[in-house]
Formats: structure tokens, C-alpha cells, sequence
């Protein structure tokens, strides 16, 4: 990445930029968090869940993917775009099975903490309760479908982290799920617990076994702190 610093508007605050930066490492570099869920460091982002949305000069895009160029005027934290993000949010609620006081990643998971960042206490729509599988066949991981969103961090972690090719996607629309490249289940994939694409899992749905509960709900990560707290720590919430 070259040295040339150029300057970017987001929200009436100008901030510097270097060419080749996306706009979501930018607005982290200057303190100011988009909010974002299949985007993780390390892994090329995937720009399918649409939570990072910013309007770039009155367009929509997704930060994790736009390219920084000089003089660009972004929109990231106004009452639209919280709109947009907290409805998205809302749906990946309510299109899969997500029960969060059963669920072990409560607290720890980047799903729940955006609905709590995002004043979420019950989704606006109706849920579809879809049939998923759970996948129980690993001895050291669990997976199970009904929490999974598709955002492909295990996908790509698997691929560029791990060097495995372990996860991917089958289905369409409302039928998409996540795979494993196995007719056996998990059981039959090269998949071990401490592999990358577990850890990336956003919510619960690649879980390591019989580690359940060993932080006790109440001192998990976003117990302590909202999500985001970490790139803007003067903000308490929205
Ligand atoms: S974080 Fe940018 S599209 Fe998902």
C-alpha cells in the first residue's frame, strides 16, 4: 500500500485515507466504526451481508469492499442507514432459529450484540422458523444450521486461513445452506476444533464441544461492551 495520504468526509469529519485502504479499514483507522458482520480482518471480504452499507456521494455501498478515492463524501451513521442496518439485522433474526438465552455464544456473539447495539428487542417481521440440520457427527465440533447467516466467514477461513476447503454453500434463496464437503456430515471432513474457520464463526453455529459455559454468561465479551466499542470507545450505543 503506498504512503500518499488522501482525505475522505465521513458524517461532516474529515479523516485521511491511504489508496488501496477499503472504506471500512479507513473509518477503523480513524475511530469510526461501521458497523460490519461478514466482514473479518485477515480474510478478504466477502460483501454479502450488506450491514456495513454507507452511501458514498448519495450512492449505497458496502464499506468492506469500496475502495477509498480522494475527496469522497460519506454517510455512515444517519437515521437512514441505521434504518437499513437494523432491518437487515432484522431479518437474519427472524429467517433462521436463533434462541438466544439457549444459545452458547450469548454474549459472545456478533449477531445478538449488533440487535442490542441496534435497540433490537424483537424482530419487525414474521419469522419463518425454517427446517435446518444440525450436524452432531464431529467429536469436537458442533454445527448447527439454524443459527448460521450465511455470511461465509467459515467458508473463507477455511479456504484462506486454514488451507482446508472444509465449509461452502448449497441451495438457493431461502433453500441456501451452509455445506461441508462430506456425504458423512462434519465427521467426515479433515474440520478440527482449532481451526480458524470455527473461531470465525460470528454466532453459534460452529461451536467446539465440551467447552460450553466455560465463561460464564454475564462476563462474555459483550456483556462488558458493545459491539464496535473496541474502534470508538467513547460510544456506549446508538
Ligand atoms: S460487512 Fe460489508 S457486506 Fe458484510
Amino acid at each position: 500500500m503506498s504512503d500518499e495520504t488522501i482525505t475522505l468526509t465521513v458524517d461532516g469529519q474529515r479523516i485521511p485515507a491511504r489508496p488501496g485502504q477499503t472504506i471500512l479499514e479507513a473509518t477503523e483507522a480513524a475511530g469510526i466504526y461501521v458497523p460490519r458482520l461478514c466482514w473479518m480482518k485477515e480474510l478478504l471480504p466477502g460483501g454479502s451481508c450488506r450491514v456495513c452499507t454507507v452511501r458514498v456521494n448519495g450512492r449505497a455501498q458496502a464499506a468492506c469492499t469500496q475502495p477509498v478515492a480522494s475527496g469522497m463524501v460519506i454517510e455512515n451513521d444517519t437515521p437512514e442507514l441505521r434504518r437499513l442496518r437494523r432491518d437487515i439485522v432484522d431479518m437474519l433474526f427472524v429467517e433462521g432459529n436463533h434462541f438466544c438465552m439457549f444459545c452458547e455464544k450469548s454474549g459472545n456473539c456478533e449477531l445478538q450484540a449488533l440487535a442490542y447495539r441496534f435497540g433490537i428487542t424483537a424482530p419487525r417481521f414474521p419469522y419463518l422458523f425454517p427446517q435446518r440440520e444440525v450436524d452432531a457427527s464431529h467429536p469436537e465440533i458442533l454445527l448447527d444450521r439454524n443459527r448460521c447467516i450465511l455470511c461465509a466467514r467459515c467458508v473463507r477461513a477455511s479456504r484462506e486461513l486454514d488451507g482446508k476447503a472444509v465449509f461452502g454453500f448449497t441451495g438457493r434463496g431461502p433453500g441456501k445452506r451452509l455445506a461441508v464437503a462430506s456425504a458423512d456430515g462434519l465427521a467426515g471432513t479433515d474440520a478440527e476444533r482449532g481451526d480458524r474457520a470455527v473461531a470465525a464463526c460470528p454466532t453459534g453455529t460452529l461451536l467446539p464441544k465440551r467447552v460450553g459455559y466455560a465463561v460464564p454468561v454475564g462476563r462474555r465479551r459483550f456483556d462488558h461492551e458493545p459491539i464496535g466499542a473496541e474502534i470508538e470507545p467513547a460510544t456506549a450505543s446508538e
